[in-house]
């Protein structure tokens, strides 16, 4: 097994920047109105989201397509559900139009109402599909030591950030948590990122060998690593976990919440890094975040299996209350039909040279290790010394003091574990746009240089 989220917590000062006490102390940061990736505060200051909310808001703060959808869509039929053989049209409509867009042997889709939920379902549905095979012991999950899946008990379980873990009895389920696949922290001195991929996927193989193959189910992964601090693959790192993963007969589960529609230059992060993935789960953009949905995504294969065995058992026993809900399906189709009506993807693509040249000339700064993007997500890794790696003393919260001067700035970003700063702005960005936010960034890391100076 893998080492323990304690010991990751130490190697990368991962530490939350805020915590009950500061928000009654300092209050939020209350938002009254969005107009494009402008977002307006209660003072009346207006920002960029930097972050596009939570990594979601793409279609940016005031797409009317979307409320006339919506709006049509109450009017019509504001409520049906889709459990014990019941559907509406919004929701047969988007999961054909889901599997029609997602990658090949995707052809089935579920629907829940965030991306926790989504990934609770994908592990429940994994331990259907071993248990319709007849493989019950087949039930372990891998994840990598800093991945984000959200914070429900089960999908908690495989977010390996201690903060998500601590004080909630977390993990609740059988977990192996492997490396984090991020080259600039973890690998070793002059090792390249294709010997460390092959070292990662060797180490992958040895645990699994020794949690025993047949007792483990699925390994997850987001394509791009996001709240863990934005971090891409080294090079070769997909294609050889996914020849280990082969070989052993484990599931991989491909976490697009945060990658799908558009985000890192095509439709999905699979995409990106030639990942065939067995399972999909989706929320965030998947509605431009104007409405709660998220769904999980399966191979024909797996759903048949699953098929199979509701009917030995009489039901398949899963679905809620909002699954499917024919307001939020409707506005997640619309927005679909943007993304290709506007051809999303191939302005994410365009816009995604000016946002990493933007990015890439952060690394001149005396505060910043790494900056590193794909598509229109990116992050820059602060450092004390940029020959050492050495970080600042968790205690001084630098990624946090950036954060909040960039937001004296007019301009929303991330401060994420590992003394990171994340960017993930609405797709719909333009280039002076994202100008107008890297010199607010580096405006801000000039304050705190300043700051640390003197
Ligand atoms: C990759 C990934 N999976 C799952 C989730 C959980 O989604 P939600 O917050 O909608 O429950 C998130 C949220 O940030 C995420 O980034």
């Amino acid at each position: 097994m893998g080492s323990s989220l304690a010991e990751v917590d130490k190697k990368f000062s991962l530490h939350p920047y805020t915590n009950l006490k500061v928000h009654e102390e300092t209050g939020p940061l209350i938002i009254e109105k969005g107009e494009g990736i402008y977002v307006w505060d209660d003072q009346g200051n207006r920002h960029i989201e930097g972050m596009a909310g939570l990594w979601c808001t793409s279609l940016g703060f005031s797409e009317k397509r979307l409320v006339d959808a919506a709006t049509r869509q109450m009017m019509d039929m504001p409520y049906s559900h889709t459990f014990t053989h019941r559907a509406n049209v919004p929701a047969i409509e988007l999961a054909e139009k889901l599997v029609s867009l997602a990658p090949a042997d995707i052809a089935r889709a579920y629907f829940v109402n965030s991306g926790s939920e989504a990934v609770d379902s994908a592990i429940k549905i994994v331990w259907y599909y071993n248990n319709a095979l007849g493989r019950k012991q087949k039930k372990k999950f891998i994840a990598r030591k800093r991945a984000y899946h959200g914070i429900t008990v089960a999908a908690g379980s495989l977010t390996a950030l201690p903060y998500a873990q601590d004080g909630f009895d977390l993990p609740m389920i059988d977990v192996i948590y492997t490396e984090t696949p991020h080259h600039y922290r973890c690998a070793l001195e002059n090792e390249t990122e294709e010997e460390f991929s092959t070292r990662l996927a060797r180490q992958l193989e040895q645990e699994i060998i020794d949690a025993d193959p047949d007792t483990v189910a699925a390994f997850i992964a987001e394509p791009v690593m996001g709240a863990g601090g934005a971090i891409m693959p080294p090079a070769g790192y997909f294609s050889k976990v996914q020849a280990v993963l082969k070989k052993y007969d484990i599931l991989f589960v491909a976490d697009e919440v945060i990658c799908g529609f558009g985000r890192t230059g095509n439709m999905w992060g699979c995409e990106t890094y030639d990942i065939k993935p067995d399972i999909i789960t989706v929320a965030k953009q998947l509605s431009s975040a104007y409405l709660p949905i998220g769904a999980v995504l399966l191979t024909d294969e797996i759903y048949q299996a699953l098929a199979q065995y509701s009917d030995e058992l009489g039901m398949f026993g899963t679905g809620n209350t909002y699954g499917g809900h024919p307001v939020s399906a409707a506005v997640a189709l619309e927005t679909l039909k943007i993304y290709q009506e506007t051809d999303i993807v191939n302005w994410v693509k365009a816009r995604s040279t000016r946002f990493e040249e933007r990015i890439a000339a952060l690394q001149n700064h005396s505060l910043v290790g790494q900056s590193r993007s794909v598509g229109l997500i990116g992050a820059i890794e602060i450092v004390k010394d940029k020959h050492s790696k050495e970080q600042f003393p968790v205690s001084d919260k630098v990624a946090a003091q950036i954060m909040n001067a960039a937001r004296a700035h007019n301009v929303l970003v991330r401060a994420t574990p590992g003394d990171g700063v994340a960017f993930c702005p609405p797709l719909i960005i333009e280039d002076h746009q994202i100008d107008e936010m890297f010199d607010a960034v580096q405006a801000a890391l000039d304050d705190v240089r300043n700051k640390l100076d003197s």
